[in-house]
């Protein structure tokens, strides 16, 4: 849906540019529909996932999938890729799938977005949606997003790691600072109460416990024994090999290089981070978090 399959790579000076846009590091890719994507109709029953990029959006995509509609058209698990299924609200209108997300054929329409709270179109609110929220810390946030920039043809050319860690502090990255954006959402959630917010960390911790919280907010109730089968589905060996979840059919995605579901872990960014680079990280980290309550794990 993003590019058709048989497109040659492109080279890295022909990959997407950021520019400024309203304040945002963004690209061309998620802004060519602005005005059609802001002018988004929502539904009341309408659920957003929204994250920055690489937080664990598919994982949480595949369970509310599996949560709303595994019993009911499981078919669609075995012929419908997780981006058709949970499409993209940013890339809705590009290319032949136009409209995507509006016209989904599911109720609830389950709807991924990775807008930091001021881009979110204003129709959502008005409705009143629910929305979950995932974060990550920003530690292994920005690893996992430069072996994404790597794979995926239709992300700028990453650099290499030591400027990309650099930009991702700048904020230079598409979708923006991940520190605004985290605290944007967090602040959201103190008055918007159709907020869910949850942790990559927790997820991984105990994923039939998340799995509860998200059933309490959603006011689904499944058996203890549909909890477990999701919860099996959606554990990391199985979502890697499961080609309707694992964006192998993308073409734009280049599994020789980085495979999307890659190392599924908390504290990868040990085997990245130098010592240098992570204090400079912390200090950094500290004086752009400071006024803020938010707290993440970088190990658990
Ligand atoms: P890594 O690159 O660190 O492996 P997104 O869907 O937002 O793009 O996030 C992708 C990240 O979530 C990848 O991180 C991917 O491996 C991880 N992920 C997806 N499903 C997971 C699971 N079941 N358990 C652990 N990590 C998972």
């Amino acid at each position: 849906p993003l590019l058709p399959r048989c497109s040659p790579r492109p080279l890295p000076s022909d990959r997407e540019k950021l520019f400024d846009f309203h304040g945002v590091s963004m690209s061309h890719y998620f802004t060519n529909n602005w005005e059609n994507v802001q002018n988004f109709q929502a539904r009341p029953d309408d659920i957003v996932i929204a994250t920055y990029p690489k937080a664990g959006t598919t994982w949480v995509s595949y369970i509310l999938d599996l949560l709303y509609f595994g019993q009911t058209a499981p078919e669609r698990q075995t012929s419908i890729p997780i981006y058709e299924r949970v499409p993209f609200l940013e890339t809705a209108r590009v290319a032949s799938k136009k409209d995507l997300a509006d016209k989904l054929p599911t109720s609830p329409r389950l709807i991924k977005t990775h807008f930091p709270i001021q881009f979110v179109p204003k129709s959502f609110w008005e409705q009143n949606c629910r929305i979950i929220y995932v974060a990550r810390n920003a530690k292994d946030n920005v690893v996992s997003y430069y072996h994404f920039d790597r794979m995926n043809q239709a992300q700028p050319e990453p650099g290499d790691w030591n400027s990309f860690f650099h930009r991702f502090m700048e904020g230079k990255m598409v979708f923006g600072s991940w520190y605004d954006h985290v605290n944007g959402w967090w602040k959201k959630k103190q008055t918007y109460s159709n907020l869910h917010y949850m942790f990559f960390e927790d997820l991984l911790e105990d994923t039939g416990r998340e799995i509860d919280k998200l059933c309490s907010f959603l006011g689904l109730s499944p058996s203890v024994e549909e909890k477990e089968i999701v919860a099996g589905k959606v554990q990391f060996d199985n979502i890697k090999k499961n080609s309707m979840v694992n964006y192998s059919t993308l073409s734009v995605m280049d599994y020789n290089i980085s495979p999307f579901m890659r190392k599924g872990k908390v504290g990868d960014w040990r085997n990245h981070f130098t010592v240098a680079q992570n204090e400079e990280f912390d200090e950094d980290y500290k004086k752009k978090m400071k006024d803020h309550t938010l707290q993440f794990r970088t190990e658990i």
